[in-house]
């Protein structure tokens, strides 16, 4: 089967105590994963190596940044490299997400450096994609998300391109509580997984894990992950809320 993979995503919230008591929460809860199933924090830089150790004792459980830069090493005051968190033992990493693409003026073609960085350096990357409202409003939303692929992934061999994980997150379902029904997650992921195929074959598209993002919650995320495509999700507000997150965890397939 492939990977189902129920991913935070932080984002800039919680303090180091906040975010290790979320963690111990979560962990007194118990959880447990199948072999199939994994479960992935993306904190804060700062809490790397915490959340690297608290997840070192549960099977399946992982750390990954939220970002990285698109260049090996410099001088970019302020920025975090792939090499330094290859250095500190983080083996995943969201590369692409709508919020750094808007307000970080990231581009599909930084964002193919960064997948490449990250897989040179045994990082795997969480590629996001995803479409704004006037796109979605304009029925253009197809069209708008395979080029995504094509221009961050399709530079990628076979071998590599099986190495990544896909987050569809519409930007209009993101922090909205507006998600997503669960018929236009699956249409979108079926989608996803038609143009992966179209470039790589059938084989390769269907062991790669596609996460859907955007209002997933406590009590939407069972029917939304029940889709065939749908294997999972890349999850912000529900993550900071223990009870929420290990429902989201148990709602894996
Ligand atoms: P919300 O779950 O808060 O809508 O955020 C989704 C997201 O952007 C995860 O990366």
């Amino acid at each position: 089967m492939r990977k189902q993979i129920a991913a935070a995503n932080w984002k800039m919230n919680l303090t180091y105590q906040e975010g290790e008591k979320l963690l111990d929460d979560i962990f007194d809860a118990g959880t447990s994963l199948a072999p199939h199933q994994h479960a992935i924090f993306a904190v804060p830089y700062p809490y790397l190596i915490m959340t690297r150790s608290e997840v070192a004792e549960e099977f399946n459980y992982h750390v990954a940044a939220q970002n990285c830069h698109h260049k090996k090493s410099g001088a970019y005051t302020g920025e975090v490299s792939v090499d330094m968190l290859q250095s500190i033992g983080v083996h995943y990493c969201i590369v692409g997400h709508s919020e750094r693409r808007e307000y970080n003026a990231e581009t599909n073609a930084m964002l193919a450096d960064k997948v490449n960085l990250c897989q040179e350096n045994g990082i795997t990357p969480i590629f996001c994609c995803g479409e704004p409202l006037d796109i979605r409003e304009a029925g253009t939303q197809n069209e708008f998300v395979a080029a995504q692929l094509r221009e961050s992934l399709f530079h990628l061999p076979a071998a590599r391109i099986k190495g990544i994980i896909i987050a569809y997150e519409p930007i209009w379902a993101i922090g909205t509580g507006r998600t997503a029904s669960t018929a236009q997650a699956q249409e979108m992921h079926h989608f996803l997984r038609s143009v992966i195929a179209d470039h790589y074959g059938k084989d390769i598209a269907d062991e790669i894990p596609i996460l859907y993002g955007g209002s997933v919650k406590a009590n939407n995320a069972e029917e939304l992950f029940s889709s065939p495509d749908v294997d999972g999700g890349l999850v912000g507000g529900a993550s900071l809320v223990a009870a929420d997150f290990t429902a989201i965890i148990s709602a894996l397939k």
